[in-house]
């Protein structure tokens, strides 16, 4: 297997008393797209936390690029940070601001980068994205979609080596999910990211993933490629598949 970029060892999260997230053990690889399933609560966007080190572990180790985050400063964490895109769940567009000046919102906010070059960069990182010449529009304008698209433009600008997703298509219609999954695997291809998609759209996930875990009561109930995922006997899988009512999780 390709070089670990994150690497979980028994990790555990607990909070208030409830264990969120309990003993989970696994590996992500260099340019894996490796997606997490799991019902609504069950911990995803919690993982992605961790992993970006905006929480920390109850118990257990969790390495990010070789590193153990879970011993280090705050300092030392933004460094690391400054490696990863978090995609978030939902769009996190700022509304008052143009396209343009979302995209490019850490370059103005944190650099002295000419202005000239800072509109050089976001019009490459919106033609990544497949949305050029769209940089004096305003969040209300855009489709959905479209601002998925903003959201992952806004973390290219960053250059990252990882890339976290949570939800990218949730609230989209099929075509435009298949759009961003496309979206998530080429850029993945073209630029050679590790890519954590969050997700409950089990049909984007066993379309665009390497791997796959789903995430059932704090624990990770199978582990594996979508090949597999279809052909598990695992009931918990099967439900998840099929979304059948009849089934090991009980919908309350
Ligand atoms: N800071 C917190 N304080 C209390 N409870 C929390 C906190 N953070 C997360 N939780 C709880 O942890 C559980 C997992 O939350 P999380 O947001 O990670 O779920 P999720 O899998 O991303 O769900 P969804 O699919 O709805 O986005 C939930 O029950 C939530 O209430
Ligand atoms: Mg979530």
């Amino acid at each position: 297997m390709a070089k670990p970029i994150i690497q979980l060892e028994h990790l555990t999260y607990q909070v208030n008393g409830r264990t969120i997230l309990d003993d989970i053990t696994f590996d992500i690889a260099e340019q894996e797209i490796f997606s997490v399933l799991g019902l609504s609560g069950t911990g995803k966007t919690t993982l992605l936390r961790l992993i970006t080190g905006l929480i920390r572990p109850t118990s257990g180790s969790l390495r990010v690029f070789g590193q153990d985050i879970t011993v280090m400063s705050e300092d030392e964490m933004n460094v690391l940070r400054d490696r990863m895109g978090l995609v978030f769940q939902y769009g996190a567009l700022f509304d008052s601001l143009s396209v343009r000046e979302n995209v490019g919102f850490r370059l103005y906010e944190r650099t002295n980068t000419p202005e000239d070059e800072v509109r050089a960069i976001v019009a490459d990182k919106l033609r990544q994205v497949g949305l050029p010449n769209t940089e004096e529009l305003y969040p209300a304008e855009l489709s959905g979609g479209m601002q998925k698209r903003v959201g992952i433009a806004r973390v290219l600008v960053g250059d990252p080596d990882l890339l976290l997703y949570d939800e990218p298509t949730s609230g989209l219609d099929p075509v435009i999910a298949g759009a961003i999954d496309e979206l998530i695997t080429r850029l993945r291809d073209e630029l050679g990211v590790t890519s954590v998609v969050v997700s409950h759209d089990v049909h984007s996930v066993l379309r665009m993933s390497d791997r796959i875990a789903l995430l059932y009561q704090g624990k990770v109930q199978y582990l594996g490629t979508p090949q597999q995922f279809h052909d598990a006997d695992d009931p918990v899988v099967r439900q998840f598949l099929t979304g059948s009512s009849d089934g090991p999780i009980h919908v309350v």
